[in-house]
């Protein structure tokens, strides 16, 4: 793209995303079931653990969200995707109760857990209940993920659990999901082999972000040069093409790196077309986002779900509602319009990941992806000569 292709590119988008903001379409709706846990990793963004909730939501009150979403019209309940997470959603006994009610009324539904408590029985009330994907969370070669998710003995049960799922016909996705940290880094490639062998067809590759129990801690986080092999890593795998490996939608990584890598630009649709219901019940966006008072939208034990969705959420529709003076005259702005929600800094009114800060704006990274990808081509056509 030259100068004059690369504003008009940036300015279409800038429009895009406008009208996305303005039209608000839910599409997906995440539903914290729990804020219990088996594991108490070191980076959970929820600080979650072995704790009793006791404002935890009902199976009743899940009901009466879904049908507030049917009985209102506006959409059909096949067009909301729902995403149970926690804590670990399989803790919960009633669950599958849930899911069969959801399923009854038309709701896909996906969920994301720890897979420690994934069996025979839980894979046949997946199937039972139409489960569309799962995304299983694998954070290292054995000994690095039971320290990290602080659990003895949990590697092979979800391994065996990965297993199971991928041989029910009904799940449609498997996924494994890999939070990249300082302490697993080095055994991306590993982890890669290992789930290759097993069949695996889809690695969604994200980084820990500076929320929860990760927030300032630089023992995990990554820093610019961390991203840079994060990405390096990513890119390679698809380039190889046996697996479809996905970098999550955390952040904006820089014009021109983060299109070749997420293969469609940066949004972060938080409370634009994605919403989210608390386990204590609060009306939210994504689960990641702090829990400010000012950013609670309602709550499902007062208020209609629907109509709350239609009438408030009036800041995250905003296209500035993470920006700042840096930001406003900054040559990204349009691409990435502040980065991630979930990282922004309300009370220093900054982002926590910004990849003019991350990457020193050493952008030499896309010139590297270039690289990787016509060495790729060469060795396709057989041209390895340059
Ligand atoms: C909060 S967990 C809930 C579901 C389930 N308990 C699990 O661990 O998969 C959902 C996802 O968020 C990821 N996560 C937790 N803390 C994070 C952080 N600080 N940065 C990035 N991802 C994080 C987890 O690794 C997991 O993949
Ligand atoms: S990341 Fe998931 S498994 Fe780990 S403590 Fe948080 S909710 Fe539990
Ligand atoms: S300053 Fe950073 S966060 Fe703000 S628009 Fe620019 S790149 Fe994005």
């Amino acid at each position: 793209m030259n100068t004059e292709e690369f504003e008009k590119y940036k300015n279409d988008f800038y429009e895009y995303r406008k009208q996305l903001f303005k039209g608000h379409v839910l599409n997906s709706l995440f539903f914290e079931v729990t804020l219990r846990c088996n594991a108490r990793c070191e980076h959970c963004g929820s600080n979650c653990g072995d704790i009793i909730q006791k404002d935890e939501i009902t199976k009743d009150e899940i009901f009466k969200v879904l049908e507030d979403i049917r009985n209102a019209g506006l959409y059909d309940p096949k067009t909301v995707m729902l995403n149970i997470t926690g804590g670990e959603p399989l803790v919960r006994k009633d669950l599958f109760e849930i899911m069969a009610y959801a399923d009854s009324l038309g709701f896909p539904w996906g969920i994301t857990t720890n897979g420690i408590l994934i069996d025979e029985k839980v894979v046949k009330n997946m199937a039972k209940t139409h489960m569309y994907s799962v995304s299983v969370s694998i954070d290292g070669l054995r000994e690095t993920h039971e320290k990290f998710r602080r659990v003895k003995n949990c590697y092979d049960k979800i391994l065996k659990g990965i297993e199971l799922m991928l041989k029910e016909p009904e799940i449609k996705v498997v996924q494994v999901t890999t939070c990249v940290n300082k302490k697993n880094i080095d055994e991306l490639e590993d982890i890669y082999q290992m789930l290759l062998k097993m069949g695996l067809k889809e690695w969604r590759v994200i980084e820990v972000d500076p929320i929860g129990r990760a927030f300032n801690n630089t023992d995990i986080l990554l820093d610019g040069d961390g991203y840079k092999r994060m990405v390096r890593f990513i890119k390679e795998k698809q380039l190889e093409g046996k697996m479809n490996v996905t970098y999550g939608c955390g952040h904006y990584l820089g014009n021109g790196v983060d299109y070749d890598i997420r293969k469609k630009p940066f949004i972060c649709y938080t409370g634009v077309n994605v919403g989210c219901i608390l386990s204590n019940g609060d009306i939210f966006v994504c689960p990641d986002v702090k829990r400010r008072p000012e950013l609670i939208q309602g709550n499902i034990r007062k208020d209609n779900f629907m109509e709350v969705w239609e009438k408030k959420f009036k800041l995250f529709r905003k296209m500035t509602r993470t920006c700042n003076s840096t930001c406003k005259k900054c040559s990204e702005w349009k691409l990435c319009g502040g980065d991630a929600f979930h990282t922004w800094d309300f009370d220093e009114n900054k982002p926590l990941v910004c990849p003019k800060v991350l990457f020193k704006e050493d952008y030499r990274i896309q010139k590297e992806l270039q690289d990787l990808k016509k060495k790729r081509s060469r060795k396709k056509t057989g041209n390895n000569k340059k």
